[in-house]
């Protein structure tokens, strides 16, 4: 899948995995972290108002998202005119009340000091196979020592649809090398999503994880 495929769905408005409000699993696990105000890195994080419940729980966000009409429209839609900057590693940086989203490629980023802390939702479900490999081996390089998060997937039969979203299970994730990782909560979420059974998924169960860089 190339980043033209995603610059498509936003030009079209087909955003089907946009929340219009936090997502309730980060509200409900986020307290499993403990440490409050730490900055928070959120990879392909669309214009997700997570950002802002992260924000609002005190944290400065760093988002990552390769489409300008998602970072245009996240800092249009909570009233904010961003400070704009470019980063040493070439991304876009728009600023805005501790907020921050950097508009380019997530495997182009090199922060210089790495993150303690990460969200991820819809980000790892988002590419196929052979990508999320390479995105976690990123997204460990991106973080701190230690550093920890929490990880949203979906499961679903693979072969009933064809993604994103991909179905991610927990042996895929035990099978990394770069997290250690703790199941939080798995719930069936069929009723709430529509979309995917619409596309041939039966059953729907939403996993929740917590992650530490080993
Ligand atoms: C399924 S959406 C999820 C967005 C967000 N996490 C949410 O919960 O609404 C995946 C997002 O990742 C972005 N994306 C895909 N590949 C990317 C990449 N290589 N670098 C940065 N963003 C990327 C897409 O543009 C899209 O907004």
């Amino acid at each position: 899948m190339d980043t033209s495929f995603w610059h498509n769905i936003w030009q079209r408005g087909e955003i089907g995995f946009h929340r219009a409000a936090a997502h309730p699993a980060l509200v409900q696990h986020w307290s499993a972290l403990s440490r409050p105000g730490a900055p928070v890195l959120v990879p392909l994080c669309g214009k997700t108002p997570d950002l802002h419940w992260l924000h609002q729980q005190g944290h400065p966000v760093t988002g990552v998202e390769l489409s300008a009409i998602a970072v245009e429209a996240f800092f249009q839609e909570w009233g904010l005119a961003p400070h704009k900057d470019k980063t040493h590693d070439g991304l876009d940086s728009f600023s805005g009340e501790n907020i921050t989203l950097l508009q380019g490629d997530f495997f182009q980023l090199a922060p210089q000091q790495g993150f303690p802390l990460f969200y991820d939702r819809a980000a790892l479900v988002a590419l196929d196979h052979p990508l999320r490999q390479r995105y976690l081996a990123h997204l460990a390089h991106c973080l701190a020592p230690g550093a920890e998060g929490i990880l949203i997937t979906f499961e679903f039969d693979a072969a009933s649809m064809d993604g994103p979203p991909f179905p991610v299970f927990e042996k895929e994730l035990h099978d990394q090398p770069f997290f250690a990782v703790r199941c939080l909560a798995r719930n069936e979420v069929t009723d709430s999503h529509g979309g995917l059974v619409a596309r041939g998924a039966e059953k729907v169960v939403e996993a929740v994880y917590h992650l530490v860089k080993e």
